[in-house]
């Protein structure tokens, strides 16, 4: 047994070990918790019918991904290995390092055939048929939908951050004008305004981002790959200028763009829940955070249109905070460090903030149900299933991103 296998089986060994202490169904939240760190408060939202107080439903189907390239952590994605598309993906965004798109170099997540496969994303292997996710071949084989990031290229930090958003599994099958149109305009953004409003009190910036899918019921590529209805995607962080959380969501639905400059309308966290929820079960995307509920992007930017952000319906409230805000403006080229902050007054360096901290990564299974639960001490989430790491997270689960 190579020692990489060995690592393998560690989850394995901590679950016969919890298995005793741990409750019912547990394992499974503290599989997502395994990658707690890229979603705010360490929740995963709350989606009907899939993940529900913190548990996934159905663990066969869903599959959590502690995304993996170069034996780091880049995010998390919530996998549906029948349909065959994420649920979501969640990244802490921290600025940009990275220069521009890297070339295209698709993978896929060897464990989800596999287990004890590789913890890295890879080239596909083309002796094994993959059952439990989507191919370029299912894309190559109809030409009328573009590989759709769910986290885009340009949010990730650095270089191999970028790479590792070209999985498969980040992807869905979506319209090409709304994909390179509408969609692409809102993640533009959106990146603008986390840019611009989004340095926490450490002077670093950092948004919690969640992106995700709807199903669709009729379209299927492939005959394997479900084409998904809409998708949805909201972000949230503390702003220290602002000395206030602020958030905002926006949906669209997966049909071509049908004006050439169509954009999203910005909605609030509380219109997506509405959208997304269903008779049984509320939507949440950050279940218990502060995130403000009825605040939209536009209303950061009611006549500055730095951010190109899309004009808003209705016009946005006069609130003193958001007419405070209107004085500075955001474009992309400005400001600098890449990475750190635009306002960092107590920050000695400026040395991008992309390194991954602790996530370095336990070759184990990231697939694998294991482990306490979320509150959990006895979760096995940094120190014993990490072997490269020797310095202790910073983001430990006693650390609220917003105390202040
Ligand atoms: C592509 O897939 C869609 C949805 O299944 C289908 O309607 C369309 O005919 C396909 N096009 C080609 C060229 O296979
Ligand atoms: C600010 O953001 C950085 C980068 O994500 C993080 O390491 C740090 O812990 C955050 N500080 C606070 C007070 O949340």
């Amino acid at each position: 047994m190579t020692a990489l296998q060995m690592w393998c089986f560690w989850p394995v060994a901590a679950l016969l070990l919890l298995l005793p202490i741990a409750p019912t169904l547990a394992e499974v939240v503290s599989s997502m918790s395994v990658c707690g760190h890229f979603l705010l408060e360490e929740t995963p939202p709350q989606i009907p019918g899939v993940v529900e107080g913190g548990k996934i439903l159905n663990q066969n189907r869903y599959k959590p991904i502690c995304q993996t390239y170069r034996n780091e952590r880049r995010f998390v994605t919530l996998y549906d290995v029948k349909n065959k598309i994420p649920v979501f993906s969640a990244y802490k965004y921290r600025g940009v390092d990275g220069k521009g798109r890297p070339k295209k170099h698709w993978k896929i997540e060897p464990q989800l055939e596999n287990e004890l496969a590789n913890k890295n994303m890879m080239s596909k292997d083309k002796q094994i048929s993959y059952k439990h996710q989507a191919v370029d071949t299912d894309f190559r084989s109809n030409g009328t939908f573009d590989r759709g990031h769910i986290l885009p290229s340009s949010y990730a930090c650095t270089e191999n951050d970028k790479r590792s958003t070209f999985t498969l599994t980040n992807v869905v099958p979506q319209a090409g004008s709304f994909n390179k149109g509408s969609w692409s305009r809102m993640e533009r953004c959106v990146q603008c305004v986390m840019d611009k409003y989004c340095t926490n009190s450490s002077g670093f910036t950092e948004g919690f981002v969640v992106t995700g899918a709807q199903p669709g019921s009729g379209k299927v590529l492939n005959n394997r790959v479900n084409v998904p209805s809409a998708l949805w995607s909201a972000f949230c962080c503390y702003s220290a200028d602002m000395q206030a959380w602020i958030a905002s969501a926006h949906w669209g639905e997966n049909v071509p763009d049908r004006a050439k400059n169509k954009h999203l309308q910005a909605k609030t966290l509380a219109e997506l829940h509405g959208l997304l929820r269903t008779e049984d079960s509320e939507f949440a995307v950050f279940p218990g955070a502060q995130c403000p509920l009825h605040t939209t992007v536009a209303e950061f930017y009611p006549k500055d249109i730095s951010c190109h952000c899309p004009p808003s319906d209705s016009p946005a409230p006069q609130s003193s905070t958001s007419a405070s805000l209107t004085a500075t403006s955001c474009s992309r080229s400005s400001t600098s460090a890449p990475c750190s902050s635009t306002s960092a007054p107590q920050t000695s360096t400026s040395a991008p903030h992309c390194s991954p901290s602790s996530h370095h990564t336990s070759t184990s299974a990231s697939l694998t149900a294991t482990s306490g639960p979320l509150s959990s001490t006895s979760a096995p989430r940094d120190s014993t299933s990490a072997p490269q790491t020797s310095t202790s997270t910073p983001h430990s689960s006693t650390s609220a991103p917003h105390t202040s």
